[in-house]
């Protein structure tokens, strides 16, 4: 406890103004300082898998009523149009582990989608594309909520890309087409610590575009969950 005159001295201090200017007031905090105070003091806790800007982007997102565009990242050699509509990429006994894919195609506007185009392609669980034929490819269509969803197994690595990664090009009409990938914070390639080893990845420019994987199910058929929303800039 300071002593009263330390209190005043310090009190007075912080209000001391030139002769004629105006009494400065304290600013608000923005949510985005308070958040970020928050995290700094210890008083905000975050799931291991997330990182600060995540949250960062979402309670700035639902101030504006606008969102941020996904970022674009590479075509890559791989691609096959008019990959089938089937949205069970995994076939029954299929080796490695399953993983269910969902999330919503928004606009920058901050409208849900219907009806947009999403199409995927990735590996095998051994790091394989299928060239000859199309396993492992979909064109899905989003719902009437903007949702789409596939079922899958994990890719696997293959030389030349650091990172697991599944391919996306999404389209809708009125905006602009969006390639890019889908990460996982899950990745050995990142040792645990995305924010910080994003970058081992030449191709991954975006700490955004690695998502969090949560392991559900039993131990008999245990499975991975992500949610990755895409938002599409308007024409
Ligand atoms: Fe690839």
């Amino acid at each position: 406890m300071l002593p009263k005159s330390k209190l005043r001295v310090r009190k007075s201090s912080a209000y001391i103004r030139a002769k004629g200017e105006p009494e400065m007031k304290p600013m608000p905090l923005t949510r985005r300082d308070l958040l970020l105070k928050c995290a700094a003091m210890g008083s905000l806790t975050l799931a291991p898998s997330l990182s600060l800007a995540e949250p960062l982007r979402w309670w700035e997102e639902q101030e504006s009523g606008t969102r941020k565009p996904t970022p674009r990242n590479e075509l890559g050699p791989f691609y096959k149009s008019r990959a089938p509509l089937d949205p069970h990429l995994r076939a029954p006994g299929d080796p490695g582990l399953p993983l269910a894919v969902s999330g919503l195609v928004f606009s920058t506007n901050g409208a849900a989608l219907p009806h947009s185009k999403v199409e995927i392609w990735q590996a095998d669980h051994l790091g394989q594309y299928d060239l000859k034929g199309y396993r492992y490819r979909a064109t899905i269509t989003a719902d009437d909520s903007g949702k789409y969803w596939f079922d899958t197994v994990m890719p696997g690595h293959y030389p030349g890309r650091v990172g697991q990664h599944i391919h996306y090009v999404v389209t809708a009409p009125g905006h602009k087409p969006l390639t890019t990938q889908l990460y996982f914070a899950t990745d050995p390639a990142f040792e645990g610590d995305p924010d910080r080893n994003y970058s081992r990845d030449p191709l991954l420019h975006s700490r955004e575009l690695i998502k969090p994987v949560t392991i559900a199910g039993d131990p008999k058929e245990i499975h991975a969950l992500v949610n990755f929303e895409i938002v599409l800039e308007q024409l």
